[in-house]
C-alpha cells in the first residue's frame, strides 16, 4: 500500500483523483466508508471522475453504464467488464491505498 492522500483532503460525498499503482484512481469518500477505483471505464476509456454516485455505485459520464464502487463489477450495460478496486485504509489521519 502506499499513502495517497490524508483525511483532511477529502470531505465525506467528496473524491480526489490520485494515482495508485501507476494507474489513474479516483478516491471516494461516503459518510462511512472510503472506496478506491482504478478511473477510466472499462467499456470506452472515459475518466469515472465526475460519474454521478448512487447506491453504492457510480454511473461512467459518457455512455451510462454503472460499477460497484466495492468490488468495481460492471453492473449494467454497455460495459461488461470490472474496473479494478483498490484496498484503502486510513491509519492515523493518512490514507493508504493499493
Ligand atoms: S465509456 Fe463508459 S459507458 Fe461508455
Amino acid at each position: 500500500m502506499e499513502h495517497i492522500a490524508n483525511i483532511s483532503d477529502i470531505e465525506p460525498g467528496g473524491r480526489l483523483s490520485v494515482i495508485v499503482d501507476d494507474t489513474p484512481a479516483l478516491l471516494i469518500r461516503t459518510n462511512d466508508s472510503l472506496y478506491l477505483i482504478e478511473d477510466v471505464c472499462s467499456h470506452d476509456g472515459q475518466p469515472l471522475t465526475d460519474g454521478p454516485i448512487a447506491d453504492g455505485s457510480i454511473r461512467c459520464p459518457r455512455h451510462g453504464a454503472r460499477f460497484c464502487l466495492q468490488t468495481g463489477r460492471a453492473l449494467c450495460m454497455p460495459a461488461t467488464q470490472s474496473i479494478r478496486t483498490f484496498a484503502v485504509e486510513q491509519r492515523n489521519g493518512e490514507i493508504w491505498g493499493g
